[in-house]
């Protein structure tokens, strides 16, 4: 299939390029939402659940390889390079899965939403993303961090983490701390009942994790003006989202965290920041089914964070155009400029999973708006 594939975006690539038609695949300086993206070998580009890196005027984009059959990890977090953010090149296995049964990045392991950030004070580039353990499904839940001298890498594996062990959340008063007392198990509440709901908010499973660490699913990573970075990822088995500020070396958490929209059951964090105010977009939880996204805001990194309805208009706007977020980015040399990037899931052939790429557009209160575009290119921003 892999082959197939190959030889249907070689082909692709080709008429692109001749002009002979436009419908169905990305030209160059055309972003084609939903389209085959074929990098400069011609092959459809394989980083799922990616993010974006600038690094000296290069982008960098880290995400999932995914090979025909599963999506487990076969090969590792790839990396592609563009300055013109429509044409990318093949750069290298960023993040290699290892041969060795011991290790926990072994092949067969789950490895999700890469994310790679600079740090200037160390020079090194930091690499996040969600691990689960080989033969364990979605339970491990851990946030595991990789580091390397240069943008496209080879990446080390440095470890893994259930993150803030030991720490309560800043946003959790004494007084609600001191109500943590009053829970019952979590096994004494029925799944979903409105007093479930009620504990979880309260912190049932904050609770649970306090002592081995917070459980880190679905992330992504953001580096704030001041040269801060902080880890969002989807917590409390996938029902409240915690930011949790890392160390200065961005290699670890310093257990400052907040839990945002506890209860909410939001995945898929992409959080981006515009005038001073601080955007997120998130998906609900359907797995690799596509649902309606989620809108959330707050005029500080640690809230509090106000949720709304999906930044998303027009048709198919409820399921997100198919896809679900995984990135904002800001384009660098263009004013306001930012793009919504999101997958188009494929679990039968995971390989062939596509991106949806659209310009953000902003209205009179300064929310973000996305509308579906065929295609498009960098010049809408001018
Ligand atoms: C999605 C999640 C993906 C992946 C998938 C597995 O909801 O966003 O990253 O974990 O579930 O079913």
């Amino acid at each position: 299939m892999k082959r197939k594939l190959k030889h249907v975006a070689a082909l692709v690539a080709i008429l692109a390029l001749s002009g002979a038609f436009s419908e169905g695949c990305t030209s160059p300086g055309t972003f084609t939402p939903g389209a085959l993206w074929p990098d400069d070998r011609g092959e459809h580009i394989n980083a799922h659940g990616g993010g974006i890196l600038r690094h000296e005027g290069v982008y960098y984009w880290f995400g999932e390889n995914k090979c025909d059959t599963t999506s487990n990890a076969q090969v590792g977090v790839m990396c592609y390079s563009s300055r013109n953010l429509t044409d990318w090149k093949y750069e290298s296995v960023a993040l290699a899965v290892s041969e060795d049964p011991s290790s926990e990045i072994v092949r067969g392991c789950i490895i999700e939403r890469p994310k790679v950030i600079y740090n200037a004070r160390t020079g090194k580039f930091v690499m996040w993303f969600h691990l689960e353990l080989k033969g364990q499904g979605y339970q491990a839940a851990r946030a595991a961090v990789a580091v390397s001298d240069t943008p496209a890498g080879p990446y080390e594996y440095l470890y893994s983490v259930r993150p803030n062990k030991g720490f309560y959340p800043e946003n959790m008063s004494p007084e609600e701390i001191a109500a943590l007392a009053t829970l019952k198990a979590p096994e004494a509440y029925k799944s979903w009942s409105e007093e479930w709901r009620d504990a979880v908010r309260r912190g049932l499973f904050m609770k649970r994790d306090f002592d081995g660490g917070q459980m880190s699913r679905d992330m992504t990573l953001f580096v704030d003006d001041d040269g801060k970075a902080y880890h969002v990822f989807a917590s409390e088995g996938n029902l409240t989202l915690d930011i949790a500020e890392l160390s200065d070396d961005y290699l670890s958490h310093t257990g400052r965290y907040v839990r945002v929209d506890p209860a909410g059951h939001n995945e898929a964090p992409a959080l981006f920041k515009r005038n001073g105010k601080y955007w997120m977009i998130t998906s609900g939880c359907t797995g690799w089914a596509p649902n309606r996204a989620r809108l959330l805001s707050a005029d500080h990194i640690f809230g509090p964070w106000t949720r709304h309805d999906t930044p998303m208009v027009g048709p198919d706007s409820d399921i997100t155009f198919g896809g679900q977020s995984t990135y904002v980015l800001k384009v660098d040399g263009k004013e306001d400029a930012y793009i919504f990037m999101a997958d188009r899931w494929r679990p039968e052939l995971p390989s062939d999973g596509r991106y949806i790429w659209l310009p953000i557009d902003f209205n009179e209160q300064g929310f973000p708006v996305i509308t579906w575009r065929d295609s498009w290119s960098l010049s809408y921003f001018d």
